[in-house]
C-alpha cells in the first residue's frame, strides 16, 4: 500500500513539472517529459543518501551514484551535466536535494598523491560517481556541501559500473593523503575477473564547499 501511494505521488509531480513549463510560453522550449523512475532517482540525490550512492566504492555491491561529463554514462546512472535530471532537481527543489554544479571555475586544489594503484577509503566519504575528467570531478566537489577532497581513479574491470572506462570520482569531507589510499581493488567480479585500480590521484581543496 505504502509503495503504490509513493508511486502515485511521483506521477503527480511529473504532471506538475510538465504543467509548470507549459504555463509560460517563453519556456515551452525547455519543456521535457520525465518518467516516474527519473523522479525517483532525482529524489535519491540528497546528502543523507550520499547522493544516490549510500555504499562507498570499497564496499561490495556499491554502484556509482551519478555521472558528470559529456560522454554517455552506463544505463541507470543519472547524468548531472546534460539530460533531464538537472532540470528536474530545480523543479523538485527539495530541502537537502542536490543541485547540478553551476558553470564556475573550481577553486584551487593541491595534489596530495599521484598515480597510485589504490583508492582512498575513509569515514569522511560523501559520494562517488563517474566523470570524464579530473576537472569535472573537481566541479562536482564544488556542488556538494562539505566537499574538501577528491580521489579520481580508473576502476578497471568493474561490473558495478558496466565496465565503463570513465573515471571514478569519489568525494570526501576530509583532506586525505596517500596513507588513506588502502582500497587496492581485488574484488571478484560476476564474470570471474578481478577488479583493479590504476591512476589514483588525490586533490585537496583549499576551502571546503559550503552550499
Ligand atoms: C516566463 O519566463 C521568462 C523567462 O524564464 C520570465 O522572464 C518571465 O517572467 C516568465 N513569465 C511568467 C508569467 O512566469
Ligand atoms: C603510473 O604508474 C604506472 C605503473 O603503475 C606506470 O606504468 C605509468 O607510467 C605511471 N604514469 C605516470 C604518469 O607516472
Amino acid at each position: 500500500m505504502h509503495f503504490s501511494f509513493t508511486a502515485l505521488k511521483l506521477v503527480a509531480l511529473a504532471t506538475f513539472a510538465l504543467h509548470a513549463s507549459a504555463q509560460n510560453e517563453s519556456s515551452v522550449a525547455t519543456a521535457f517529459t520525465v518518467s516516474s523512475d527519473e523522479i525517483t532517482t532525482a529524489l535519491k540525490l540528497t546528502a543523507g543518501n550520499h547522493y544516490n550512492c549510500p555504499l562507498p566504492p570499497w564496499e561490495k555491491g556499491s554502484e556509482p551514484g551519478w555521472h558528470y561529463g559529456h560522454s554517455s554514462p552506463p544505463p541507470h546512472i543519472p547524468c548531472l551535466k546534460h539530460g533531464n535530471t538537472c532540470s528536474l532537481l530545480e523543479i523538485l527543489d527539495q530541502p537537502g536535494c542536490f543541485h547540478c554544479p553551476p558553470k564556475s571555475t573550481p577553486p584551487e586544489y593541491t595534489k596530495t598523491f599521484s598515480n597510485l594503484t589504490c583508492a582512498a577509503q575513509d569515514d569522511s566519504y560523501l559520494t562517488y560517481g563517474l566523470t570524464d575528467t579530473v576537472e569535472d570531478c573537481q566541479t562536482m566537489c564544488d556542488a556538494v556541501d562539505g566537499c574538501t577532497f577528491i580521489n579520481t581513479y580508473h576502476d578497471n574491470n568493474a561490473a558495478d559500473k558496466d565496465y565503463s572506462p570513465l573515471l571514478t570520482c569519489a568525494l570526501f569531507s576530509k583532506c586525505l593523503t596517500a596513507s588513506s589510499a588502502d582500497n587496492c581493488g581485488g574484488q571478484g567480479q560476476p564474470d570471474g575477473g578481478i577488479e583493479f585500480i590504476t591512476q589514483s590521484y588525490g586533490y585537496c581543496k583549499k576551502k571546503p564547499t559550503s552550499t
